[in-house]
């Protein structure tokens, strides 16, 4: 029997020209992000599903897809999908790690040079027209904090986490980092969440949001932090307790933040963050390069195409499936 694939998104890359030749397939076309209902109805009758991480796979849709036989997600994140109620039924969850993590590592970095050191405020200033003989070049225009030299605080020490520990090797800074499981890494001073919280200049967040990590970035964590020091999410919203956040901004307790993620996307244009002009955002764009946003979709193929094809898939979030 020929297996019946869903594909939420048109993809890059090269590999998905080739799935066609496995299954029979349906992609949504667009525009623009596919819907709850929409997923339902198409996902009728499907063996596969390719899906994004803007594409909830949760309890109620897997109860309308008997059929369903594997997922492979093209992100490495999975909590968009109710990965209990998938390995309950032995269905497999692919994901893309390790394509994206210099790219990722590249962002955080982007923001936290552009939180440091005002960009965007400056890039507004000049279009605005505000860059005028009155309000030029002084000893205190535009100044910021340097990065060069400034101790940074990885959370999560994962694959992400050490590209910015060797990004921050490169640019003279003292690097701290605490992770869930104590890993040691060269150059990275492992401490505790708290002593971490209270050194660092720059805080950037390296962990999967999970029931442990939800709003590890709380109110009381927050207060932990200099007031000088600058926050950086390239890994999650979720993480963030983001009106806590917000308030540590306006009220001077945190100096800026860099935030790529936000905890419901796309954020609404009310989110507290956006109003604050020494935040620094972006649309969830960590990964966003074509070459590895092409090298993520062809992990995804590859993932299904190894599931179609009755194999373990090569990066599978829940292995203990094949058992
Ligand atoms: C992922 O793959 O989980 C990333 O968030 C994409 O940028």
């Amino acid at each position: 029997m020929t297996k019946k694939v869903f594909v939420t998104h048109q993809l890059p890359g090269a590999r998905i020209h080739d799935l066609a030749r496995y299954c029979e397939l349906n992609m949504w076309m667009g525009p623009g992000l596919l819907g709850v209902e929409n997923l339902r109805q198409e996902l009728r009758g499907c063996h596969g599903l390719i899906c994004l991480l803007t594409d909830r796979v949760d309890a109620t849709l897997l109860a309308a897809v008997p059929d369903l036989e594997f997922v492979s997600s093209m992100s490495v994140g999975v909590d968009h999908v109710d990965l209990s109620a998938l390995s309950a039924r032995n269905i497999p969850l692919g994901n893309t790690p390790g394509v994206l993590v210099d790219t990722t590592a590249d962002t955080a970095f982007a923001l936290m040079l552009a939180a440091a050191r005002r960009v965007v405020e400056a890039d507004n200033f000049v279009r605005q027209g505000n860059w005028t003989q009155k309000n030029a070049w002084a000893p205190d225009f535009f100044t910021g904090k340097d990065v060069s030299g400034a101790t940074i605080g990885i959370i999560g020490l994962g694959q992400i986490g050490q590209a910015v520990a060797r990004r921050a090797a490169g640019f003279g800074m003292e690097i701290l980092a605490w992770n869930r499981t104590s890993r040691q890494v060269p150059g990275v001073e492992s401490v505790s969440l708290e002593e971490l919280l209270q050194r660092s200049d720059f805080v950037s967040l390296h962990v999967a949001l999970s029931d442990e990590t939800r709003y590890l970035m709380n109110a009381e964590r927050i207060a932990l932090m200099k007031s000088d020091a600058i926050l950086i999410n390239t890994a999650r919203g979720g993480i963030v307790d983001e009106e806590a956040l917000a308030v540590a901004l306006a009220d001077g307790h945190l100096a800026a933040a860099g935030i790529d993620v936000f905890e419901n996307e796309p954020v609404s244009p009310d989110n507290a963050l956006l109003s604050l002009k020494n935040v620094v955002v972006a649309p969830h764009i960590g990964s966003a390069t074509t070459l590895t946003r092409g090298k993520m979709a062809d992990i995804a193929v590859e993932n299904a195409i190894a599931a179609l094809e009755g194999r373990p898939m090569i990066h599978c979030v829940n292995p203990d499936v094949y058992r």
